[in-house]
């Protein structure tokens, strides 16, 4: 197995004579192999200098807000990406006052705002500012918040005064940290935006029967279709995907369907309604033979004459207005040419509310594990960098929760 990688952690010093003890943690740390990276707001640079700071920590010290070196050599959201742990030591009343109630007027509360990660309080302050209701009431509020305390100490003070409120000491510290750092990331739980929503998708090719053995197809390979039946079951939806013939397993938490002729497909669609919202990302053959042969045709016979019949549409037919009707249609276009001219047609023609347009004749597309698509909407056109389809998925399936999610307020989706 791996050796798991080092840990890492943000240190917020903040204002207070216990500032100084922050040198002791940091070295504390790089004992144990932590790295760490310390952020100083302007209070605690009065007791405690970058210089001390960065040569301990063997890093810069991150001090100003809008330092624009900063923020655009490495910006606040990056700061707490990059650890694993934040911890505040000290914590003043004003740090933790401002963190309670969610200001970022500086760097240090501003990567308290935007951060995902388990955050550790040393408090140090004056024992009355300690039990003040309004301090009791801000610790009461960011514990509800998930962040953990360690701390603070009873004894006498720097002020002169006796009782809680002196910082913990760098070993008590270190221990919580390390504590903290060692029952790992804690898992985040999932966010589900498609909970309790329908989704309906197509994918894949239909077979058109000519006899027995032999059918009209196209290369569609179904691997587009099969990843946004999946990245919508992640988000919570209850997907029922409709599939033409491909080899793919069927993915997690979603109900597929199998047919193999556009008009199957089609029944299939109609009998999953009502729902939220349906991607149709089949690649629907258009043509169907008139007649279907229920013996082999024999080349002995010569070169039979195939008539073809229109498929119907299912796209069109499913965005037709009526109470079944759901409330986000995607449509796709595989284009070879004028992508966004003929994608903004087939918008219209259809009567969808999006098209997923993609340039077919890039390398790759076709049957490839890639995709580069441009999303229209009622509202304008997006060019999307290419991207694995899964990615692709991923992306729409955010989009279509957001819509869905909007259009419930707005009662409507563009
Ligand atoms: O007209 P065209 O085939 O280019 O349109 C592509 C879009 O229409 C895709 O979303 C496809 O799934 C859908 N479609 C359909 N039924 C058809 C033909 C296309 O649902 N018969």
């Amino acid at each position: 197995m791996d050796p798991s990688p080092p840990k890492r952690v943000l240190l917020i010093v903040g204002g207070g004579i216990a500032a100084y003890k922050a040198l002791e943690l940091v070295r504390l740390f790089r004992r144990a192999g932590v790295g760490v990276r310390v952020v100083l707001t302007r209070a605690g640079a009065e007791f405690v200098t970058p210089l001390s700071l960065g040569a301990l920590s063997e890093d810069r010290v991150f001090t100003e807000l809008f330092s624009l070196t900063d923020e655009q050599e490495i910006g606040h959201i990056e700061l707490s990406r990059q650890a694993d742990l934040l911890v505040v030591a000290p914590a003043s009343a004003n740090l933790l006052a401002k963190a309670a109630n969610g200001m970022a007027d500086d760097l240090a509360t501003t990567v308290l705002l935007a951060t995902d990660k388990p955050v550790l309080m040393a408090p140090a302050m004056n024992v009355r500012m300690w039990l003040h209701p309004a301090t009791v009431r801000n610790v009461d509020g960011l514990t509800g918040d998930g962040v953990r305390f360690v701390g603070p100490d009873e004894g006498a003070m720097a002020c002169g005064e006796f009782g809680p409120g002196r910082m913990a000491e760098p070993q008590a510290i270190f221990t919580a940290a390390m504590s903290v750092l060692a029952t790992g990331p804690v898992a985040a739980p999932p966010v589900l935006p498609l909970k309790g929503r329908r989704v309906l998708v197509t994918a894949g090719p239909t077979f058109e029967p000519i006899d027995p053995v032999r059918g009209l197809s196209n290369r569609s390979s179904g691997k587009q279709g099969y990843a946004i039946a999946e990245a919508l079951a992640e988000l919570g939806a209850e997907v029922t995907l409709i599939s033409g013939p491909v080899d793919l397993p069927t993915p997690a938490a979603v109900r597929r369907v199998k047919v193999v002729t556009a008009s199957q497909m089609l029944e299939a669609c109609r009998a999953a309604l009502p729902v939220d919202a349906a991607v149709m990302a089949a690649a629907v053959s258009d043509w169907r033979p008139e007649r279907v042969a229920d013996r082999k045709l024999k080349k002995e016979a010569g070169a039979p004459e195939i008539r073809l019949v229109r498929n119907p549409d299912i796209l069109a037919t499913l965005s037709q207005p009526g109470p079944e009707r759901p409330q986000l249609v995607v449509g796709f276009a595989a284009e070879t040419d004028h992508l966004e001219e003929h994608a903004r047609d087939k918008l219209v023609r259809k009567g969808c509310n999006w098209i997923v347009a993609n340039d077919v004749t890039r390398p790759g597309v076709l049957g490839g594990e890639e995709n580069a698509v441009t999303l229209l909407t009622g509202e304008g056109e997006e060019a999307w960098p290419r991207a694995t389809k899964v990615e692709v998925a991923r992306r729409l399936a955010e989009r279509i929760a957001a819509a869905l999610a909007e259009g419930s307020e707005a009662g409507d989706v563009h």
